[in-house]
């Protein structure tokens, strides 16, 4: 068994600055240390790759840190903790200097000075930003880094399956139990289908998000909530679930999953939200207009879909200058041509809201620490309380940068102290089979996705949470029993997963009895 000092699940961009960190501080004190960097496809699959809009930071001299807090708070509905909006909004341009330190390149002007942009919710410029692909650009300049140090091991292909706690060595593990330990992690290596023991010192998890549990979601197919249903089973402590975040203005594109996302940078630089017959209709619901939070922007288009039965509506960009699309939504203007024909600067883009990032998480203190020792979270999995009831525009992949540096500091300082103990089993899959009839666990999945979009989506009722629990349940039951059955795969794990996310936020959903940022119930009004 594979003993690690730190296990990192996650190559996203909280897992990888973490590691980047913990590497580069070892290597200056020049103590050889072993660092496993687990990531379930291949190392650039994850949300991160993907971030659009960019990352937020105070820069400018017009601009202020209050400013920055003041509408973290405001879009959050007031449910953020104010020390954690302090404390992310003050560190970012440190850490967003690392990153540029590491190589990332972010858009300047022709003077030099970064080019920022606004993004909805934010009083001020303040979004770095590499064209319209910053996360793919921040991914590559990570993994560029990490390659330099020779203290990481890097297991692509490799399915984290459950942490290891007491629970393995035969103790009753509870959510009340004091003193709960994580020992590693069981992982299950794709290509010889076995599952490995990774003894582990300290472990992060860094594992992003759970849109796969929704019909129509911006987030690509590793996001299936793995990392906050294996804390879950743990007994780790799970909050804000219900605060599922649905981005206005991804492409309506039937059958498209994911769904591809038209950065709210576009509404930054002028794009308007229309109808289908052309009329504007923000003004009806905020002054912010096309700029307002997320969640207004996207309760607002699903009330007119409603009122004027359509499956969709417009962004128009038509009267933005050519060239300046191209400068700077390129990969946005090269998409929409290629895959519907759509020339953004001649013609409007049409768009629905789609299922785009989970503000709850696994609970963390201010260093990233869970409730269960030598275990830490960073990135979207973990539940901070920057982001409240709706998250900022651009703030996640800057909480992912701020908690990765604190639990960086937080796990090197314990170094060396940690034990672990002597008898831990291998994976016992004794007495089951190879799962036959996969079918089974595709139709579950589709199912469960129908049940969250139907009925856990932007606007709920009690009637249709509890009608989603029911339903929700049984599927739990018929997967449970499988489950047991079944020599474990990928799907079948996944599905697990999505089960045990789903059921957290159904279950905050409707226990969530005030209508808060992103959690709006009908029947609470
Ligand atoms: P991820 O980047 O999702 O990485 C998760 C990693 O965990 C992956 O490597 C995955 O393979 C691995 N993993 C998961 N489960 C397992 C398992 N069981 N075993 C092994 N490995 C596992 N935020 C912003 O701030 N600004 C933006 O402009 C922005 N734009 C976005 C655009 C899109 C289309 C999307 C989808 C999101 C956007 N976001 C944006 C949100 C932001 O990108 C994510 O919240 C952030 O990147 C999450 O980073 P992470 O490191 O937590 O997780
Ligand atoms: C976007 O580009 O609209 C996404 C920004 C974010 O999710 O913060």
């Amino acid at each position: 068994m594979p003993t690690y000092d730190f296990i990192v699940i996650g190559s996203g961009i909280a897992g990888l600055s973490y590691t980047v960190k913990v590497a580069q501080h070892f290597e200056d004190l020049q103590i050889p240390i072993k660092i496993a960097l687990i990531t379930k496809t291949v190392a650039e699959e994850t949300n991160t790759k993907y971030a659009q809009g960019g990352i937020a930071a105070v820069w400018d001299s017009e601009d202020s840190f209050d400013k920055h807090i003041q509408d973290t708070l405001v879009a959050g509905d007031f449910v953020s903790d104010p020390e954690v909006v302090e404390m992310v909004v003050r560190e970012a341009p440190e850490r967003l200097k690392e990153l540029i330190a590491y190589g990332t390149a972010f858009d300047r002007k022709s003077d030099g000075t970064f080019d920022l942009v606004k993004e909805g919710g934010h009083s001020d410029k303040r979004i770095l930003h590499y064209k319209d692909s910053t996360g793919n650009e921040i991914e590559r300049a990570l993994l560029a880094k990490i390659k330099s140090f020779t203290s990481v091991d890097f297991f692509t292909h490799y399915f984290a399956v459950d942490l290891i706690t007491q629970h393995h060595l035969g103790e009753k593990v509870t959510k009340d139990t004091p003193n709960k330990q994580c020992y590693g992690v069981y992982v299950l290596n794709k290509k010889t289908k076995k599952v490995e023991t990774f003894l582990g010192k300290t472990t992060l998890l860094a594992t992003g998000g759970i849109g796969q549990v929704y019909q129509s979601t911006t987030n690509p197919t590793i996001a299936t909530g793995d990392g906050i249903a294996m804390a879950y089973r743990a007994k780790g402590f799970v909050q804000g679930m219900e605060f599922i975040q649905f981005h206005p203005t991804a492409l309506y594109n039937p059958g498209h999953k994911p769904s591809f996302l038209i950065s709210e940078a576009v509404r930054g630089h002028g794009g308007i939200l229309k109808n289908q017959d052309g009329s504007t209709f923000m003004e009806r619901y905020d002054e912010r207009l096309s700029l307002a939070p997320r969640d207004v922007v996207a309760r607002a288009i699903d009330s007119e879909m409603k009122i004027n039965g359509t499956d969709h509506v417009y962004l128009d960009t038509r009267h933005i200058p050519k060239e300046e699309i191209l400068q700077h939504f390129p990969m946005i203007y090269a998409h929409c041509l290629q895959e519907l024909g759509i020339d953004m600067a001649t013609e409007m883009i049409p768009v629905v809201p789609a299922q785009h990032y989970l503000c709850g998480g696994i609970i963390v203190d201010h260093y990233g620490q869970t409730n269960i020792e030598n275990l830490f979270a960073a990135g979207e999995c973990s539940y901070t309380g920057l982001h409240g009831a709706n998250r900022l525009a651009s703030n996640s992949l800057l909480e992912a940068i701020v908690y990765a540096h604190n639990a960086f500091e937080k796990s090197v300082s314990q170094y060396g102290t940690q034990n672990i103990p002597a008898g831990i089993p291998d994976w016992n899959d004794e007495g089951t089979r190879h799962p036959e009839e996969l079918v089974l666990v595709t139709e579950m999945a589709r199912e469960l996705e129908s049940i969250m979009s139907n009925y856990v989506g932007i606007v709920r009722t009690d009637r249709r949470l509890k009608r989603a629990y029911d339903r929700l349940e049984l599927i739990y039951l018929e997967h449970e029993e499988l489950y047991k059955q079944s020599r474990i795969t990928v799907p079948l794990c996944e599905l697990r997963n999505m089960i045990n996310v789903a059921y957290l936020i159904i279950k905050h959903a409707r226990a969530q009895r005030a209508n808060k940022g992103l959690h709006y119930n009908v029947d609470l009004k």
